[in-house]
């Protein structure tokens, strides 16, 4: 039998993963006989969910139906395919930014390091996860608008001075207090994760986390994705206790604690040219070192206006996050 008769049988086969025949899908690229009556084809498919079944089908055919003695079957997938399922699946990286007590300074922090990666020219997106104290709208000052969905009911964040933005706060009614149970703020939360339109190039999502090391935030942090990870902690001996069991905390769930940042270190006192420590000494050093991370920053204590919450980058405070995210850059070939 010539071999396009072979293939006229061979593209009947159906591949379920598509639900098209091979014919229709113009997989079989080469059907030849070789001396010793062995038959050598080669397909190229879309997937190769189903490429076991393909191949006992063409064995049938070929050796049970049209007896031929042998049979050579190649199947491979479409390498333009193969890479374009790589892009699609290419998962998004995550740093989250968490502290044992509240009012610590994690959404400045966060959303003055979005900043400075997107001054380093990356795309970033910020989740506020704090869901029941909603932070980063009001921290940048943003209008609040409820958000749109994309063609596969994906939530399209806000942009904000190109920076994406999800926040709780775009799901509730305006000054309502949020009396989600349990679940669903948790549903809430993974849908933070599963279900986000990010930019297609988005190179880094900063999660605002929210404080502590109780229920929610544990069930918060076991929600998170396994991410990145920095504490905050005020120099305060005390508070920085706090902060070590949530790094411990973290770490247990499998986040990668990369650093500690000092928030409210010391207030440079203008007219003495002295450092004054007004909150204690030593915190970020301590939490560092019990959770065996680095101390990336000791930040400032400085007049902050409700309106202005982004340092510039000509302040201290500025050239210390930029520093932060360009090493974070070079570390992860961002
Ligand atoms: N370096 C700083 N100097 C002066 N004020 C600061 C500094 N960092 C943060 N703040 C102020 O401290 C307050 C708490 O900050 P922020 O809301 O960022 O903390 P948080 O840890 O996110 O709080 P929460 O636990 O409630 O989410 C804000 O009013 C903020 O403007
Ligand atoms: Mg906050």
């Amino acid at each position: 039998m010539p071999s396009n008769e072979i293939i006229k049988l061979i593209e009947q086969i159906i591949d379920k993963k598509t639900n098209q025949s091979l014919k229709e899908l113009e997989a079989i690229k080469r059907v030849s006989i070789l001396t010793n009556k062995v038959v050598d084809v080669e397909i190229i498919l879309p997937s190769l969910d189903y490429a076991d079944e393909i191949k006992r089908g063409i064995a049938k055919i070929v050796k049970i139906d049209l007896e031929y003695p042998g049979l050579k079957i190649n199947i491979k997938q479409d390498e333009t395919l193969k890479e374009l399922e790589k892009a699609n699946n290419q998962t998004i990286k995550y740093l989250a930014i968490a502290s044992g007590k509240g009012g610590v300074g994690k959404s400045t922090v966060a959303a003055n390091i979005a900043y400075a990666f997107r001054r380093l020219g990356k795309r970033v997106g910020i989740i506020d996860v704090d869901i029941y104290g909603a932070s980063i709208p009001f921290v940048l000052n943003m209008e609040i608008n409820p958000l749109d969905l994309d063609d596969e009911g994906k939530i399209i964040p806000a942009n904000f001075e190109d920076i994406e933005i999800i926040s709780t706060e775009f799901f509730v009614p305006r000054d309502k207090p949020l009396m989600w149970r349990a679940p669903i703020a948790s549903q809430m939360t993974k849908m933070f994760f599963d279900s986000v339109s990010w930019h297609e190039k988005i190179d880094l999502v900063i999660i605002d986390m929210p404080p502590g090391t109780g229920d929610i935030a544990i069930d918060v942090r076991e929600l998170v994705p396994k991410s990145d990870m920095i504490i905050v902690t005020t120099p305060n001996i005390a508070a920085s206790n706090i902060a070590v069991k949530a790094g411990l905390g973290s770490k247990e769930l499998g986040h990668n604690v990369i650093g500690v940042i000092e928030n409210m270190s010391f207030y440079y006192n203008e007219c003495s040219k002295e450092k004054d420590y007004l909150f204690g000494k030593g915190g970020g050093k301590l939490v560092a070192q019990k959770v065996g991370a680095d101390l990336l920053a000791e930040i400032p204590i400085s007049k902050i206006d409700n309106k202005d919450v982004i340092f510039d980058m000509s302040t201290i405070q500025g050239k210390t996050y930029l520093q932060i995210a360009r090493s974070y850059i070079e570390k992860n070939n961002l």
